[in-house]
């Protein structure tokens, strides 16, 4: 939530500023700001809305000064106003501050800076920071002696601060430097050749550099024209390392799609192949991880897993779950991230912990992550971003090479997230009572998953056709079984986040107990009727549905003998073996939420109030 850009260098601070920001932007777009610094002349342009309004504003003003900050706002304290924007400037003038986060003890540092005389511009907990810099560095000059000021008083500040912050600090008195911090909110350092960038993720820096440094919690980097030092909030100096990101920035352009959710969708061939690549065994039976730094017998000890993550990952948590029981016979618990960090449940110690998430940074499952660990599990990560703050914290992990994902709604990081549990569960079960054979049969069918993915995509034009004649309705139902009642979960969510009618994900046979009383010939529903032991059961939850007049559209196995008539649309899987089968069901409803959302005329890759990376509680 909320991206930020800090540039010193010798180019035009704000055209790089601007092109971070607008990769940035799907991590919130209710305003956009940017500072620049010109001499001890701090100039600031913000304004409520996307990037592009900011763009407008700034060409205005013509900067051309080479050091700046730049932020694009998912609002959390105070309206989407222009006042409430980001960057904010201390009541003497002095500082400029871009935020990433949660100031949690804001309104008591307010009222005791308003009691010193401070005034207040805006709504935000950012600005009461900003102030409180402002407070120190007038307050403390001697301390600071034989050290810099600027980065003493920042320092000093966030000592009392609590909650979460990746902030960027410009200053008067120090002409071409930033002092940036993190805790808990992401903010990577790009070193490139005679500049420093700093930004919430790589995607606004790689188009200059991609050697980056990943600030850890509680650093600060103290950024110059001349170069950069990293240090504690106890005054420690840290060494830093620089990384190499493996992706370009052609990896995360629009090219020929309308839309990153359509490029992600069309992705997922070569996302799943990425995330296979290497991680058969040579005989060809199981999976295998180079990550994990766990070893095989020590995974073979555990006798119980447990999964944590939020919205579309914990939905592919519930998948695994399922696939780990019905294949390895080990039992599974899936929580959300959010309610296991304050719920205190009770664990086996011979359980392995694992947190699923996209970002990497998102706060909750950082937070489940830190509370297991706390409690003394090996924690293990599936994350797509390397680097992320999840990744650095877990023990060890198996990361999806999905590439960037820049749409919103989660797409190819779900069906990457999908195959690596597959992929677990067969290591687990090949640990266990899997055969050898049955152990072929899997690892060859999740091969040809990509393949299987592609024909479902040829679909597109037909699903996009079924789209069209769903797109005026209100409300939608999702129902599915065993593995595929996440998926409904999923179908749902996707379709809310990004066309805003009102889904429900539902157990197919839950609807006798309550839901069925919504159907009408005013609310669809989608039925996942794969082929298989319960497929009869679904058809009879199907029936039951028509006999209200409840439209229907079906994805079935192809082959399946669905009694004619009753699904008013269908739209045919390929028959596939059971660890593939979530895979190969997301594609329909996603394109389907897709296509229902272009017809609304949503926009799809921004949908309204939410953000990519949620790095706020
Ligand atoms: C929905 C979506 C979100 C994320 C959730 C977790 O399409 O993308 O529900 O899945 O915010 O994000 P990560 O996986 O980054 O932890």
């Amino acid at each position: 939530m909320c991206g930020i850009v800090g540039y010193v260098g010798k180019q035009n601070a704000v055209s790089i500023i601007l092109e971070g920001l607008k990769r940035l932007e799907y991590r919130g777009y209710d305003s956009a700001g940017v500072c620049v610094q010109q001499g001890r002349r701090l100039d600031v342009a913000k304004k409520a809305g996307r990037v592009e309004n900011l763009a407008k504003v700034a060409a205005k003003h013509r900067f051309t000064a080479t050091t700046g900050i730049g932020h694009t706002r998912w609002a959390t304290h105070g309206g989407v106003t222009d006042a409430n924007a980001h960057p904010h400037v201390s009541s003497d003038g002095k500082f400029a501050l871009i935020h990433n986060g949660v100031i949690e003890n804001y309104a008591q540092m307010k009222t005791f800076l308003a009691g010193k005389g401070f005034a207040f511009q805006s709504e935000t907990d950012t600005e009461v920071l900003c102030n409180l810099i402002a407070y120190h560095y007038a307050k403390e000059p001697a301390r600071a002696k034989g050290r810099n000021r600027f980065l003493e008083s920042v320092r000093k500040t966030l000592r009392h601060v609590e909650g979460t912050y990746g902030i960027a600090v410009l200053c008067t008195d120090f002409p071409g430097e930033i002092v940036g911090a993190r805790k808990a909110s992401p903010l990577i350092l790009g070193v490139g050749d005679g500049e420093y960038i700093l930004a919430s993720d790589a995607s606004a820096l790689v188009s200059r550099t991609q050697n980056v440094v990943y600030l850890k919690d509680g650093e600060l980097a103290h950024l110059t024209p001349k170069g950069f030092s990293l240090s504690t909030l106890d005054q420690a100096d840290v060494s830093p390392v620089v990384d190499r990101i493996t992706w370009s920035i052609a990896d995360s352009e629009l090219g020929s799609h309308a839309h990153f959710m359509e490029k992600e969708i069309f992705e997922q061939p070569a996302a799943l192949e990425n995330a296979m690549r290497g991680r058969f065994s040579a005989d060809g039976s199981t999976a295998q991880f180079g990550g994990l730094n766990i070893s095989a017998g020590e995974f073979r000890e555990m006798e119980r897993f447990m999964f944590c993550a939020c919205g579309t990952a914990w939905h592919a948590c519930l998948v695994t779950e399922h696939l780990i029981e019905r294949f390895a016979r080990v039992p599974v618990e899936v929580d959300y991230a959010s309610e296991f960090r304050y719920r205190n449940s009770p664990l086996d110690p011979r359980t392995l912990f694992f947190v699923m998430s996209q970002s990497g940074e998102t706060i909750d499952t950082l937070a489940a992550l830190r509370e297991a660990k706390r409690k003394g599990y090996r924690v293990m990560a599936v994350n797509n971003v390397v680097g992320s703050s999840i990744a650095r914290e877990a023990d060890g992990g198996i990361y999806q090479h999905a590439g960037p994902e820049v749409g919103v709604a989660s797409t190819k990081a779900f069906t990457s997230q999908l195959l690596i549990g597959a992929m677990i569960a067969l290591y687990v079960a090949r640990m266990r009572d899997m055969s050898f054979s049955d152990g072929v049969e899997y690892v060859n069918a999740l091969k040809g998953a990509p393949d299987l993915v592609r024909q479902m995509l040829k679909q597109a034009p037909r699903i996009k056709a079924i789209a069209k004649r769903y797109a005026h309705y209100h409300d939608m139902l999702f129902l599915g079984r065993l593995s595929l009642f996440p998926l409904a979960l999923e179908g749902a969510l996707k379709l809310k986040e990004i066309s805003y009618l009102h889904a429900e994900g539902y157990p197919a046979a839950e609807m006798k107990h309550g839901p069925i009383a919504l159907i009408s010939e005013k609310c669809p529903s989608v039925f996942f009727a794969p082929k298989g032991e319960i497929f009869s059961k679904i058809v009879s939850s199907m029936q039951e549905i028509k006999a209200r007049k409840g439209p229907i559209i079906a994805i079935a196995t192809a082959g399946a003998e669905l009694p004619p008539g009753l699904a008013d649309d269908v739209i045919l899987m390929p028959e596939c073996h059971e660890a593939v089968l979530p895979i190969i069901a997301s594609i329909p409803v996603q394109l389907l939420s897709y296509y229902i959302a272009l017809e609304r005329g949503c926009d799809v890759d921004k949908p309204r109030n939410l953000a990519k990376s949620v790095t706020v509680e």
